[in-house]
């Protein structure tokens, strides 16, 4: 066993990948990707709320370029996230999934993933935030859409607020497609879950005021 160079002691190499499975135990080809790409996303996820936390904090000291950033960084990660799972897409079959489901057994669901639930109930929460920054700065929300204010900063943090929620309803998709590609469409999950509850649940923007907006704007006036 070669010595552990401080990188590998600084990223605790081996006990991470001590938490996959060892070749010899997989049930199946594509098992390695999968639990791979499940446990990579619950980094990212990790890596997620504090961006999301920061920043709801920067909406709330007025600091917005921050907040725009964190927004726009905290995009990218879903992005991420979107690639690998269009990777599983491409990677899996469904008879080398069956196998794995039947190890993973009832109830083992990403839905409970609590990592996952904090990054959207913090994001939902931002809405809030957004608002009281154009209240504050009396500034109505349809203006930055018209283009009848020039607070360049707003229409920048509006902007990054559609992308976060683009970038997560992404992922949203291409997880729905995975699905079908895995189990179908009518197969239930293993926490109960069919294809009409994911897109029920995907059926919601993150902060579905703001694109309400949009819709204000086209009405007859
Ligand atoms: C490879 C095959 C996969 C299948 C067949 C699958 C299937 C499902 C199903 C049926 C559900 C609904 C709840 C349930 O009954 O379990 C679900 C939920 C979920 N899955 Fe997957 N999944 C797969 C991979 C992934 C991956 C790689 C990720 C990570 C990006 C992921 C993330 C989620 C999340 C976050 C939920 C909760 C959705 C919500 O309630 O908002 N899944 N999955």
């Amino acid at each position: 066993m070669p010595e552990e160079t401080p990188y590998e002691k600084y990223i605790h190499g081996d006990k991470i990948l001590s938490f996959q499975k060892k070749e010899d135990e997989l049930v199946s080809d594509g098992e390695r990707d999968f639990q791979g790409v499940q446990q990579e996303s619950e980094f990212i996820w990790n890596r997620i709320i504090p961006m999301i936390r920061r920043a709801e904090t920067r909406m709330q000291t007025g600091d917005i370029p921050e907040a725009v950033t964190m927004l726009e960084q905290a995009a990218i990660l879903w992005s991420g996230l979107t690639t690998k799972t269009e990777e599983l897409l491409w990677r899996l079959w469904p008879g080398d999934f069956l196998k794995i489901r039947k190890v993973i057994g009832a109830g083992g669901s990403t839905a409970d993933s609590p990592r996952y639930r904090e990054a959207e109930v913090l994001a939902r929460s931002l809405y809030a935030s957004y608002e009281q920054v154009l209240e504050k700065r009396r500034v109505a929300m349809k203006q930055l859409f018209t283009g009848d204010s020039e607070e360049s900063d707003l229409r920048l943090l509006t902007k990054a607020m559609m992308l976060y929620d683009y970038r997560v309803q992404e992922l949203n998709l291409a997880h729905l497609y995975l699905v079908f590609a895995e189990i179908g469409d009518k197969t239930v999950g293993l926490k109960g879950g069919t294809t009409d509850y994911l897109i029920k649940r995907y059926g919601q923007y993150l902060f579905p005021k703001l694109w309400e907006e949009i819709n204000e704007i086209y009405r007859e006036p």
